[in-house]
């Protein structure tokens, strides 16, 4: 018999996906099987890793952990979004990751960066412990997360960085 799909509506990246899907598809293998999206990773079947990591309605949620059904109309980015969330120049995470060398081997790290994407989104005052504390949910066997804390720091600052020479070239005028 064949399985019962249900239509989705999704935004991924800014852009309307409609489609049917299979009650029990997860989100990460939507993302990566049907969307090509693969910058989102699989590292664990527990909902431990975080490498599966998404902004689902402006949260970071472990993308293994959602059905997709259950994603019916909400607001998603991946890895590959980020760019778009800063109109094509490198989001702050990036830069941040990048200067910062929060990474080695890579595998954990579109679920490091949608996580601190997230971190500093909320506008919070960051110590090294409260960055810690956040990134708890997160594995990489790689890097002793020190850089990764750094990178995190970093990304803060520079969203700061940017957000203020904003409100200095609107009140300019510019
Ligand atoms: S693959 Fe989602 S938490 Fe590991
Ligand atoms: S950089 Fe290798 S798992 Fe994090």
């Amino acid at each position: 018999m064949a399985v019962k799909r249900f239509p989705v509506t999704l935004t991924i990246n800014g852009q309307k996906i409609v489609r049917e899907v299979e009650p029990r598809m997860l989100l990460v293998h939507f993302l990566r099987d049907e969307l090509n999206l693969t910058g989102t990773h699989v590292g664990c079947d527990t909902s431990q890793c975080g490498a599966c990591t998404i902004l689902f309605n402006n949260k970071a949620v472990k993308s293994c952990t959602v059905l997709t059904a259950q994603a019916d109309g909400a607001d998603i980015v991946t890895v590959e979004g980020l760019e778009q969330m800063e109109a094509g120049k490198l989001h702050p995470v990036q830069q941040a990751f990048r200067e910062k060398h929060g990474l080695q081997c890579g595998f954990c790290t579109p679920g490091a960066m949608m996580l601190a994407a997230d971190i500093i989104s909320q506008h919070e005052p960051l110590t090294e412990d409260s960055i810690r504390h956040q990134l708890e949910g997160l594995l990489c066997r790689c890097t002793g997360y020190e850089n990764i804390v750094r990178a995190v720091q970093h990304a803060a600052e520079i969203a700061h960085e940017h957000q203020t020479s904003e409100e200095a070239a609107q009140a300019s005028g510019g």
